[in-house]
């Protein structure tokens, strides 16, 4: 390559680099810059800039690589129809699911995958029988992690229920990869790493929870000194007027109902039992690194403001729309930038009225218990999250009563003591013995 064409291409990345700086350090906690200055140019900062350059370049010239971790869920299917929608400037390169075999084949014949991953070598022998050529089969959390650590993958978008997906999240941090997340539970139970290698390897977390979206957007071309406050919104469930003592009669079917929004089956029972709040808060706590007593929760039941931030002056933003998931998995994929999204629009005249209110902790004890186990720290937000999923697990077969998730969470994290900045082994037997412990 001639040096004057070399020299052209090296300063309009540089140039690039620049452009995106400035935005990207204003939310640095989000992310992993911290220069906010592009006069601030040194050895550290320009191989940054460089790269920035070199990622709006792909961005906007070439079609970005996708994996969907959990590609067959609520928020796989979402995420699938959105990649439809960006049909341009997105491949799906590769997908996995656990037991939805005929779908995952499915969807790797429509979207041309180059791999689809099954949770175990069975799974995969039988997908090698359905999947289109071309597209290969994989296996297990190995099988994953080939998958999104391929040099070709440009973005991974982890929605596997519950915390099968912390460790090819954390390959694909260490491989570079920019992350969209939707599985909650990888970040309450292992916040502190992941966004510690997240930090370290320069990776975007990108969240796709339509509450930490809103967030996100919030906090976008603000300084973080700013930051007073985060609320995140609740729609309080299907029981948010139910008087305590008929709480227990709950079905797993009444549960399973939710009155905005239509997720998978866990993260519903979550949601009516308010524990998916918790979670959430914990989830915010690393995402957006602010200390658990500057974030609160107000129930709205119109689930239409996905959450606000209050700013050191006062003024509060908040991210509105229906309750849809592709808007924020769109954004997640699309960021920074906005693209069209052929849903209906937001009608505020037609909403009527916003309502909000307090969470009733004595009703709903899960908020009290993330709190309890963000103050315990270390193990126990592990802890708090793998008996709550083994306890919604008892629930949905009939073996635990509604307030008994709750209680079995209560019961399980007194008997806990957190180990303090835990690795990832520490915290996998935390998990474990959690899980273990609600199996009685
Ligand atoms: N749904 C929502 O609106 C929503 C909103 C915000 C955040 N989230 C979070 O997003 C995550 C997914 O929620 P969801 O509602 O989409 O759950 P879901 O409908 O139950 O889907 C879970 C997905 O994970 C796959 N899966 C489970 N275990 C796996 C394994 N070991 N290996 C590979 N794939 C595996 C499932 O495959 P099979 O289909 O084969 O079982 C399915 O594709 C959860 O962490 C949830 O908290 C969800």
């Amino acid at each position: 390559m001639p040096s004057g064409y070399k020299r052209s291409v090296g300063l309009w990345l540089m140039v690039c680099g620049v452009g995106v700086i400035r935005p990207i350090g204003q939310i640095s906690q989000i992310g992993r810059i911290r220069a906010t200055d592009p006069q601030t140019f040194n050895k550290d900062t320009l191989p940054v800039a460089l790269a920035g350059g070199v990622r709006l370049c792909r961005f906007t010239v070439m079609k970005r690589n996708l994996v969907i971790l959990g590609s067959t869920g609520s928020i796989g299917r979402n995420a699938v129809w959105v990649a439809r929608n960006l049909g341009q400037e997105l491949h799906v390169a590769g997908i996995a699911a656990q037991r939805s075999l005929k779908l995952l084949a499915e969807q790797a014949a429509e979207l041309r995958c180059e791999w689809a991953g099954a949770a175990d070598a069975e799974g995969a022998r039988e997908l090698r029988a359905i999947l289109p050529s071309g597209c290969r089969a994989v296996a297990g959390e190995a099988g994953l992690i080939e998958m999104v650590t391929a040099p070709s993958v440009d973005i991974v978008l982890c929605a596997i229920v519950g915390t099968a997906g912390l460790k090819p999240v954390l390959a694909a941090i260490r491989a570079g990869k920019t992350i969209a997340l939707a599985s909650k539970e990888i970040l309450v139970m292992a916040g502190e790493l992941v966004m510690a290698e997240a930090r370290k390897n320069n990776v975007r977390i990108l969240p796709v929870d339509s509450e930490h979206s809103a967030v996100f957007q919030c906090l976008e071309g603000q300084r973080p000194e700013s930051l007073r406050r985060i609320i995140l919104t609740a729609s309080g469930g299907p029981f948010r007027t139910r008087p305590a003592g008929s709480l227990a009669g709950i079905t797993a079917a009444e549960a399973l109902a939710h009155p905005t929004w239509n997720m998978g089956r866990k993260v519903t029972i979550d949601s009516a039992t308010l524990m998916n709040k918790g979670l959430e808060m914990i989830e915010a706590r690393w995402l957006f690194d602010v200390p658990q007593e500057r974030i609160d929760v107000v129930i709205h039941p119109q689930s239409i403001v996905h959450s606000l931030v209050e700013f050191a002056d006062g003024s509060v933003l908040a991210q509105m729309g229906r309750p849809d998931m592709r808007l924020p998995i769109q954004y997640a994929l699309t960021w920074p930038h906005r693209r069209p999204l052929p849903l209906e629009p937001l009608d505020l005249v037609k909403a009527g009225h916003l309502d909000f209110e307090a969470p009733d902790p004595r009703r709903f004890p899960a908020l009290t218990l993330a709190r309890r186990a963000l103050d315990a720290g270390g193990t126990m937000p592990a802890v708090y999250n793998a008996a709550n999923e083994a306890a919604v697990a008892r629930f949905l077969t009939g073996t635990l009563s509604f307030p008994g998730i709750w209680e079995t969470v209560a019961a399980v994290m007194d008997r806990h003591t957190p180990v303090a900045y835990a690795g990832l082994p520490q915290i996998l037997k935390a998990d474990a013995w959690a899980r273990a412990a609600v199996a009685g």
